[in-house]
């Protein structure tokens, strides 16, 4: 169902690689809420990636952009605008990767390049994103930018390695620039902390079935979709959500503040 609540609105959405990314949902219902956009992804996934498809699908133009290259970032900005024709309403950061979990590298033993690395990407990049964007005067009043982020920046997961440092960072960073995107631009800045959802970055997750199973079983409402943080992200970037800055949102169906569920205690009895 559609509501128009993007209808004029003008925007820029990294990280979709594929049809299950966050992102690409993310895509497909701001389009079908009438707003515009340029898809970003990194220059060698988009090789692997199908983002061409979705482009087609939803009127949009791609520019390829590596989010820790300022570089990238500025030239990405500037296009958007001339394409869109005019400043940036709303801004999806959607990227993560560990390359000491790709590399199977326990958090006992990081290897300190990927851990620099993963951090660039994944952490850094969200400030590189916002500072590019303050910079260029890119952003529109009462403009809205989203990073994602996910619940092991408070909670310890074992398995979930550096990453959870980096978003400990992110989400540090969405209050930090939040403060000063608020008060010179009135732009507003936050992470939404989503369930665990099956997709190429969450699947590198070690024992991600179990995981993910675990989420659902001990949440009240049950993990949230793909499809369900898009819809959330939409009334984010909306103008029914002005006020609402410089917080970290849990979409997890009631998971973060449950200490445990039936459905858990009956494993165990
Ligand atoms: P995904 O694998 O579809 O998306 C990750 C994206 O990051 C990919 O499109 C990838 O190309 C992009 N990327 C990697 N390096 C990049 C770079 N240098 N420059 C630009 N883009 C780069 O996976 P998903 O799950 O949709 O991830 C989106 C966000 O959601 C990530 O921040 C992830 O940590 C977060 N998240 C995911 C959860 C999950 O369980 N899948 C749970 C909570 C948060």
């Amino acid at each position: 169902m559609s509501f128009n609540l993007l209808k004029g609105k003008r925007g820029i959405i990294f990280g979709a690689l594929d049809e299950n990314s966050i992102a690409w949902k993310t895509a497909e219902r701001v389009h079908e809420e009438g707003g515009s956009f340029v898809l970003t992804n990194a220059p060698v996934a988009m090789r692997l990636g199908q983002i061409k498809d979705l482009a087609e699908k939803t009127g949009s133009e791609i520019i390829p952009a590596d989010a820790t290259s300022e570089e990238d970032l500025e030239n990405l900005i500037t296009k958007s605008m001339e394409i869109l024709g005019g400043k940036i309403d709303f801004v999806l950061h959607a990227i993560g990767m560990s390359i000491n979990v790709r590399k199977g590298r326990h958090y006992t033993d990081e290897k300190y390049d990927f851990t620099t690395k993963g951090w660039d990407v994944s952490a850094l990049s969200f400030h590189k994103v916002l500072q590019s964007l303050y910079k260029a005067d890119a952003m529109s009043e009462w403009g809205s930018i989203v990073a994602l982020t996910y619940m092991a920046a408070q909670r310890t997961f074992p398995d979930y390695n550096d990453m959870a440092d980096n978003k400990a960072y992110l989400e540090s960073v969405a209050r930090s620039f939040g403060y000063f995107f608020g008060k010179e631009k009135k732009v507003r800045v936050n992470t939404i902390s989503q369930s665990p959802t099956p997709t190429t970055a969450g699947q590198g997750v070690k024992g991600f079935d179990g995981f993910i199973s675990y989420a659902d079983k001990m949440s009240p409402l049950g993990n949230a979709t793909a499809l369900e943080c898009a819809d959330y992200t939409v009334t984010l970037f909306s103008d029914l959500t002005k006020k609402v800055t410089m917080q970290n949102l849990f979409h997890d169906g009631g998971f973060s503040n449950t200490g445990v569920s039936q459905e858990v205690i009956e494993q165990f009895s």
